[in-house]
């Protein structure tokens, strides 16, 4: 069902879990792009593992929309959009050896959007008092950030 007018802080945040709902989805597919572009065993382990992780963390914002009251449905996401387009067409046109690199800074770029956009989220849910969503978000928000320090490592360890 389509959302009318944002007014409140409600409407907000109702629209903003529905966006990360499609944040999620097109994490899902990035990961699948990136696993098979990714030629290293281990980092293609990273992106299946964040892969599951991700089906957790949809779950998990299924159940904020029942802890808020609100319709589960999704809104786009134009900038997690952006960060897939922006891999395939870097991968594209960059040699096959540069690919690891390449997906292992592609999937921080999604991280990092996706701890600004939860960060963002629990504040949101604690002012309204729904303790019960804070905790579900600050669950995905950790995922993520565990994810993000991973990537990096690899990517150190990759490139040393
Ligand atoms: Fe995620």
């Amino acid at each position: 069902m389509a959302q009318q007018q944002i007014s409140t802080p409600e409407d907000l945040i109702h629209y903003q879990v529905r966006s990360a709902l499609t944040m999620e989805q097109h994490s899902l597919e990035a990961l699948d792009e990136l696993h098979a572009a990714a030629k290293d065993a281990k980092i293609k382990k990273l992106f299946s593992h964040h892969a599951d992780e991700t089906r957790e963390q949809i779950a998990n914002l299924t159940q904020v929309f029942k802890e808020l009251g609100f319709d589960e449905s999704s809104a786009p996401s134009p900038a997690t959009t952006g960060i897939k387009n922006q891999a395939a067409a870097l991968l594209e046109k960059a040699e096959p050896k540069l690919h690891n690199q390449i997906a292992l800074m592609s999937a921080l770029g999604n991280e990092h959007f996706e701890i600004a956009a939860y960060s963002g989220l629990i504040l949101q849910a604690t002012t309204l008092g729904a303790s019960g969503a804070a905790k579900l978000l600050q669950e995905n928000l950790d995922q993520e950030q565990h994810t993000s320090e991973e990537l990096l490592s690899a990517l150190q360890e990759y490139l040393a």
